[in-house]
């Protein structure tokens, strides 16, 4: 039965988010609530002397003002400061001791009767610190970065480099063409439009109710009793609605723990929402600095691959992915050496960012591949055919499903990729050079285990209800459909409660994994409810269905069909009647056991149009096809603009993010949507998605792969490359703004 999975079901909570009835974090109110405000620092690295709060405590209306000095108790030990997706290392502990490890530190809390009241007090904070040498640009730690090592069995670290395969760097001095480059991206910041924030329910007895900008409610349930030492009956955390998330609130972030605290100090409710200028301390996409080397022969196929990555961590924590490991694992290629170091600054962690190392990485291994098939004089398409790779290249072993090769096809066709002539500055606007670029995005299809509570009511409704969240990209409507589907309801006979930590047990919500994981919960789950009605049915007299197994039987319609003899039914309320059961209620765990025989991954092409103005430089993104190989769509709809938002992000990363320190101050100039620059309308033409069938039964039993995340790898590499095409010149450090290209 799939009348709704695979359609474009608009979003069922959409009505609710456009009306304002969709609450967010910081608009939960209570009697009595108290706001709260931060204060932070201004220096890089150090120590606080002394803060001196007297004129601030003056104000009228001002609670209390909280520093490491009078805060309630915290725990001391590292462990109770890790979350479910903590590097390794050393938690960052807000208000915890004097220690300054980043500019725009919170170093303390002004808590007033009103936000405006909190605000301005907090200006009058005066803080005296004896300030140490810092390091915040990447470029001068680079000599003293460290390399990570490969594990001698990587599942003991995924995120390390892969092992070596073969003698690249002999390889590549032997290749008969070769390119190398060197490639950088700069920090960037997720941005979400919703502010961090939470507003803490102060309850009779001590407990509280947590509503929290977050990515995972039980992630921050955990966090939040082992920093605070409560009880999990004591703490409640719900996120109901997610103004976007992209990976800033996959970990806990100290907005909760700082209106805990100060909840627990005052007995009262209390909310804090940050400013736009604090969030850019809450984790941000790591800088990248890479060298890549292709050597390849004549005919196009690569002999060697080398991978060298130096990304930016903490003082205090080691945050990385596997970045360079996308590169040996793409194209068809006998020896591949990856290097990854990293360099500490005197900045905040880090933190995963949409297709986090995919998007740094794959932009400049499929950069490096666009000057390779120049120098080959090939098609980059056809270069990247020749290359083609039918087997996971780390581990030798075949995809679950790959359908590359008809991204490439379906994608070029769109786009009209035939009409390419391929000498640069050859096709022209008017006044604007035009150029056509292409490259290819590649992501993991990961799942994770998940409970999944349904109760089906003999009325013919269902609630569904999981503690995953909806980070906004429509997993409440997925969720709706994948139900209504396997329970043979109408959809808007099914309720979908997420984002509470009391509901059954789920990881946050990121890696492109709930999709996959939740909809295969529900299926799991509602097999459960559909043999619970089974077995009442069977219990009826003359029972139509009593010789008949859960396998031969669908719910459809209010009743549960043989699926042989259609005329064989007993109708749901019947059977919990008869029973004498008013509800069915299921709760079942999904794991997903992977035996390591095929690799699991999406892929996509990306081609994409630019317009470059001659005289000014100006560069527009005319056009964009992206076509995606995710394995079964469930909501052509709600996919469709996964991928735009995806595409959009990569116009972005390819032409204007950049955050920008100060290294005299350590400390981020343009932290606000003003100076930080994303693409705004102006910016952004025709788009168009394709998704490319894809079927795999043996990734999951319902064949989803997943895909907020593959949107945006390879966008900007494709975007680099059509400004190659247009101009002839080749700019490899993000993003390509008008003074680089006039230079
Ligand atoms: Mo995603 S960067 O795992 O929210």
């Amino acid at each position: 039965m799939t009348t709704y999975i695979g359609t474009p079901t608009s979003r069922v909570d959409g009505r609710a988010k456009v009306t304002g009835a969709a609450k967010y974090a910081g608009e939960f109110n209570t009697t009595g609530l108290a706001h709260a405000s931060l204060v932070t620092s201004t220096i890089a690295k150090g120590r606080v002397v002394r803060i001196d709060a007297s004129e601030a405590l003056s104000v009228a209306g001002v609670i209390e003002v909280l520093t490491h000095q009078n805060r309630p108790p915290m725990a001391s030990a590292d462990s109770a400061y890790k979350d479910d997706v903590a590097p390794e290392g050393s938690p960052f502990r807000p208000l915890y001791d004097n220690r300054i490890w980043f500019n725009g530190q919170p170093i303390a809390l002004v808590v007033a009767e009103e936000s405006e009241i909190a605000r301005f007090a907090a200006s009058l904070i005066r803080v005296k610190y004896d300030k140490e040498d810092h390091v915040t640009d990447v470029y001068r730690q680079r000599d003293a970065a460290f390399a990570l090592k490969a594990p001698a069995n990587p599942a003991e670290n995924p995120f390390a480099p892969p092992k070596p395969r073969g003698t690249a760097e002999q390889a590549f001095a032997a290749a008969e063409a070769r390119h190398r480059g060197e490639y950088y991206v700069p920090i960037e910041h997720h941005n979400p439009m919703e502010l961090y924030a939470s507003t803490v329910i102060f309850e009779a007895g001590g407990k509280l109710t947590i509503y929290d900008k977050t990515q995972g409610v039980q992630n921050v349930q955990r966090y939040v009793c082992s920093v605070l030492d409560m009880e999990p009956g004591d703490v409640r955390v719900m996120s109901p609605f997610v103004g976007g998330g992209f990976g800033s609130g996959l970990r806990p972030q100290f907005q909760v723990v700082l209106a805990a605290l100060a909840a627990r100090a005052l007995q009262r409710s209390v909310r804090l929402v940050l400013t736009r200028q604090q969030m850019y301390v809450l984790g941000y996409r790591p800088a990248m600095i890479q060298q890549i080397e292709l050597g390849a022969n004549a005919g196009g196929t690569l002999d060697a691959i080398t991978h060298e990555a130096t990304t930016v961590t903490s003082q205090y924590e080691d945050f990385h992915q596997q970045e360079t490991g996308w590169s040996g694992l793409l194209y068809k290629c006998a020896t591949a050496k990856h290097t990854h170091k990293l360099a500490r600054l005197d900045l905040a962690t880090p933190c995963d960012m949409r297709a986090p190392s995919a998007a740094t990485a794959v932009y400049a291994l499929e950069c490096a591949m666009d000057e390779l098939a120049v120098a080959l004089k090939l098609d980059p398409i056809e270069l990247r055919l020749r290359c083609y790779s039918d087997r996971d290249q780390h581990t030798d072993r075949p995809y679950s499903s790959k359908s590359l090769r008809d991204c490439y096809r379906q994608g070029a066709e769109a786009f009209g990729w035939t009409k390419r002539n391929p000498e640069p500055r050859s096709m022209r606007d008017g006044t604007e050079l035009v150029g056509w670029g292409m490259a290819t995005g590649v992501w993991e299809a990961l799942q994770v285990p998940i409970a999944v509570r349904i109760v089906l009511t003999a009325n013919g409704h269902a609630e569904v209800s999981c503690a995953t969240s909806d980070i906004g990209t429509g997993t409440y409507t997925i969720m709706a459909q994948v139900a209504a589907d396997m329970l043979g309801l109408p959809l808007d006979s099914v309720t979908i409660k997420l984002g509470d930590s009391t509901l059954p047990q789920s990881p946050v919500e990121g890696g492109s994994w709930i999709a996959a994981s939740v909809s295969n919960g529900i299926a799991t789950t509602s097999d459960a409810v559909r043999e619970e009605v089974l077995r009442l049915a069977k219990q009826m007299p003359n029972s139509p269905l009593a010789d008949t197994t859960p396998d031969e039987v669908a719910l459809a319609d209010g009743k549960l069909v043989s699926k042989q003899d259609a005329s064989r039914a007993v109708s749901i309320a019947d059977a919990m009647r008869h029973g004498g059961v008013d509800r069915i209620e299921q709760e079942k765990t999904t794991t997903f056991t992977d035996d390591g025989s095929h690799a699991h991954n999406t892929h996509s092409a990306i081609f994409a149009e630019v317009k470059v103005d001659e005289q000014l430089g100006v560069i527009r993104v005319t056009r964009v096809v992206s076509a995606v190989a995710a394995g079964r769509i469930l909501n052509t709809k709600t996919a469709r603009s996964q991928i735009i938002g995806g595409v959009v992000w990569g116009i972005g990363m390819a032409l204007h993010e950049e955050t920008l320190v100060d290294h005299n101050f350590g400390r981020i100039m343009n932290a606000n949507i003003a100076e930080y620059h994303v693409p705004v309308n102006a910016d952004v033409h025709d788009i168009e998605v394709i998704f490319v069938d894809e079927s795999d039964d043996i990734v999951n039993p319902l064949g989803i792969k997943g895909l907020g995340e593959i949107g945006i790898v390879g966008v900007a590499a494709a975007i680099a490359n059509a400004i190659h095409h247009a101009t002839g010149k080749r700019v490899r450090d993000l993003p390509i703004t008008l003074d680089k290209l006039q230079r």
